[in-house]
C-alpha cells in the first residue's frame, strides 16, 4: 500500500481531521509535519467528538502518531491536550506518540509577542490564533529557537535561553516592555522536561525503518494552501508551508515517499481571520452555510466567513501543492439551497483573471465571475454510496472536477467517521 499526504486546499478547516481519522484505519503511522496548535481538527466517532490541535489524528485509533520536526510545539499546550484526550478515554503513551527531537518549541515569549503584534496592527491585523506560531517559526529560521532535544540537556539550557533573551530583550526595549526572565523560563521548561523525555527522539529514523518495512504512513497537514507562507494570500497567511512538499521537509523523509496527495476540499469556501476571500457572502446564503455547516473555529471559536466554491482558487492550490485527487467535504451543508454558484474567474478594472494574482490589494478588489447550477434540495446527510447521490449533486461534483482538474476520490456527507463515500482506493492509486 502507498502512503497518503493529506493537505487542505482552501483556507483551512476543510475537514482534514475527519479524513485522516478515516484513512488511519488502514495506516500504521500518522505524522503531523507543519503548523502547531493553531490547528483544530475535529473527529466525530459515534457519540464522541474529539478536538485535536497538536496531536496527530492517529491517536484516536491508537496508531503510532508522530509530531515531525516541522511542527512548532508548545510543551504546555501539548501536555494539556494529552490530559484532555486521556479524559475522553484515549490511551496516549510513548508507545503510540513520538515527538521529533528537532521540533522547535513555542515558548511563552512567542505567544505574548504574537498577541502584542496583532494588537499593534489594529485594523490591519492578520487575525492570528494568538498561539505564537509566527514568532516561533521566526526563531527557528533566526537560529535561536529552543528545540525539544534541548530539554535533555539542563546544563546548557540556560545558555540557550540567554541567547534568545538577547534578541527578545532588544525587541522588548523598543516596545517599552519588561525584559524577559531567563531563570523563570529555565525553571518552567525543566519542570516539564522529565514528563516529555520518553516521547522525544529521532523521528526520521522511525519513519525510515517504517519505510524499509513497507508500513503505510499518512501525513496530516494543517491549515490550507491559501494560508501557505509562499503560495497563500500573503501576508494574511500562517508562518509555515502547507503544501504537500512540506510533508517531506517537516518529517525527515524523501519526497518520493509522500504517495497520493489528497486535497481536502470543502464544497463551498470558508476562511477565519482577515484577508482576501473573493467569494465571501454577506447575505442569507452566507448565513445558511455558517449555520448548517456550524462554521465556528475549533481553536478560537471565531465565526468563519463563508462563500461559494472558488474553482480558480482550488485549481491554483491543486497546481502549486501537487494535489492528485480531492476529498469533497460538507456537501450536505448545501442541501437546502435552490441554486448553487461556482466561481470560474475574477474581474477587476476591465481585466479578467483565471488565477489569483499575487498582490493582496488587488486580491481584495477582485469580483468573482459565477456559473449557476440548480441545487439538489434533498438531504445528503449520511449518504454512503455514490449511486445514492441525487442527479444535481452529481452534476455539481462533476463540474467541480472539470474546473479544478482533479477527481473527487472521497465524498463526505456528515461529520461522522463512517459517513464517507470511497470513490477510489487512494492507498492503491498513488
Ligand atoms: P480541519 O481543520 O480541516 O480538520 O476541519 P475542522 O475540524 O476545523 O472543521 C471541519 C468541521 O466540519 C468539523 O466540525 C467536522 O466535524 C465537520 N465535518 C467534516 N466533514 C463534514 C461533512 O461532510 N459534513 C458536515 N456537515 N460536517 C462535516
Ligand atoms: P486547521 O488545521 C483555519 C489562520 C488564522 C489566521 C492565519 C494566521 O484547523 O485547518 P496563525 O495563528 O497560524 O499565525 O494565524 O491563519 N489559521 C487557520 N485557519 N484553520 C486552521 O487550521 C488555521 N490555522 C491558522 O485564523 O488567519
Ligand atoms: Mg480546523
Amino acid at each position: 500500500m502507498a502512503n497518503v499526504t493529506v493537505i487542505g486546499s482552501q483556507w483551512g478547516d476543510e475537514g482534514k481531521g475527519k479524513i485522516v481519522d478515516w484513512l488511519a484505519a488502514k495506516a500504521d503511522i500518522i505524522v503531523r509535519f507543519q503548523g502547531g496548535h493553531n490547528a483544530g481538527h475535529t473527529l466525530v466517532v459515534g457519540n464522541t467528538t474529539y478536538k485535536l490541535h497538536l496531536l496527530p489524528s492517529g491517536v484516536v485509533r491508537g496508531k503510532l502518531s508522530i509530531i515531525g520536526n516541522g511542527v512548532v510545539v508548545d510543551p504546555w499546550a501539548l501536555l494539556s491536550e494529552i490530559e484532555t484526550l486521556r479524559g475522553q478515554g484515549l490511551e496516549i503513551s510513548p508507545e503510540t506518540l513520538m515527538l521529533s527531537e528537532t521540533a522547535p518549541m513555542i515558548l511563552p515569549v512567542n505567544s505574548a509577542l504574537d498577541k502584542a503584534l496583532e494588537e499593534a496592527r489594529g485594523k490591519g491585523k492578520i487575525g492570528t490564533t494568538g498561539r505564537g506560531i509566527g514568532p516561533a517559526y521566526e526563531d527557528q529560521v533566526g537560529r535561536r529557537a529552543l528545540r525539544l532535544c534541548d530539554l535533555a540537556h539542563p546544563e546548557t539550557l540556560k545558555a540557550k535561553i540567554e541567547k534568545l533573551a538577547f534578541y527578545y530583550n532588544a525587541l522588548y526595549k523598543g516596545l517599552g516592555a519588561q525584559p524577559f526572565d531567563v531563570d523563570e523560563l529555565a525553571e518552567k521548561l525543566l519542570s516539564v522536561a522529565e514528563t516529555l523525555a520518553p516521547y522525544i527522539g529521532p523521528a526520521w529514523r522511525v519513519l525510515d525503518k517504517a519505510r524499509a518495512e513497507g508500513k503505510t504512513i499518512v501525513f496530516e497537514g494543517a491549515q490550507g494552501v491559501m494560508l501557505d507562507v509562499y503560495h497563500g494570500t500573503y501576508p494574511f497567511v500562517t508562518s509555515s508551508s502547507t503544501v504537500a512538499a512540506s510533508a517531506a521537509i517537516g518529517s525527515g523523509i524523501g519526497p518520493d515517499q509522500l504517495g497520493f496527495v489528497l486535497g481536502i476540499t470543502k464544497a463551498y469556501t470558508t476562511r477565519v481571520g482577515s484577508g482576501p476571500m473573493p467569494t465571501e457572502l454577506n447575505d442569507n446564503v452566507g448565513d445558511t452555510l455558517t449555520e448548517r455547516g456550524h462554521e465556528f473555529g475549533t481553536t478560537t471559536g471565531r465565526k468563519r466567513r463563508c462563500g461559494w466554491f472558488d474553482a480558480v482558487q482550488v485549481r491554483q492550490a491543486v497546481t502549486v501543492a501537487g494535489v492528485k485527487g480531492m476529498a469533497l467535504m460538507k456537501l450536505d451543508v448545501m442541501d437546502t439551497l435552490k441554486e448553487v454558484k461556482i466561481c470560474t474567474g475574477y474581474t477587476h478594472g476591465g481585466k479578467t483573471y483565471d488565477y489569483l494574482p499575487a498582490a493582496a490589494d488587488l486580491q481584495e478588489k477582485l469580483e468573482p465571475v459565477y456559473e449557476t447550477m440548480p441545487g439538489w434540495q434533498t438531504s445528503l446527510r449520511g449518504v454512503r454510496k455514490l449511486e445514492d447521490l441525487p442527479e444535481n449533486a452529481l452534476k455539481y461534483i462533476r463540474r467541480l472536477e472539470e474546473l479544478t482538474g482533479v477527481k473527487a476520490v472521497i465524498i463526505s456527507t456528515s461529520p461522522e467517521r463512517e459517513d464517507t463515500i470511497r470513490v477510489t482506493d487512494i492507498f492503491q492509486a498513488a
